[in-house]
């Protein structure tokens, strides 16, 4: 059976869309395609039916990552279901997931992603880059390269 990963970060428009394009390259690039599939939500849905932030479309188009998917709010009767895994982009998102959660089996599913970093290990998030500059998306891609990797490795 395909795994299922679900990435959730407050708005889908920059962190989660983000970890779901590498998380896809990655699987792409390993020819994993039939053993895993990825997607993203939001903790909150202010920006449902958006396309994702242009800013860190941008920066993720330079690394070749093209960020198609469309926000959407997350949905505890479904999504615990359906998915796996699901990880949060900070910890505020994890706490949210968590209180979500319907039963053990839920709270189980909830990790951080930053727990798969190994050279962006002192980030216990990925700070939201909504409200700043271009550093900020750099670094939200920076952090997910490097986390989506290691997630892949402890996968497989
Ligand atoms: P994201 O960034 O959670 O990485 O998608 C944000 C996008 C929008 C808002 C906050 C964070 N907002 O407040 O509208």
């Amino acid at each position: 059976m395909k795994k299922r990963l679900l990435f959730v970060c407050l708005g889908n428009i920059c962190r989660s869309p983000s970890a779901e394009a590498v998380m896809n390259a990655y699987i792409k690039k390993n020819q994993l395609n039939d053993e895993f599939e990825s997607d993203s939500a939001g903790t909150g849905g202010w920006h449902a039916g958006d396309k994702a932030d242009e800013r860190m479309q941008r920066h993720a188009l330079r690394r070749n990552y093209n960020l198609t998917s469309i926000a959407r709010k997350f949905d505890a009767k479904i999504d615990f279901d359906k998915f796996d895994l699901i990880f949060g982009m900070d910890q505020q998102n994890v706490n949210d997931l968590k209180v979500l959660a319907r039963n053990e089996s839920d709270l189980k599913k909830i990790k951080s992603i930053t727990a798969y970093c190994s050279r962006f290990s002192n980030y216990s998030s990925v700070p939201d880059p909504y409200y700043g500059g271009d550093d900020g998306f750099e670094l939200v891609l920076d952090i997910l390269e490097d986390a989506c990797e290691g997630l892949l490795n402890d996968l497989t």
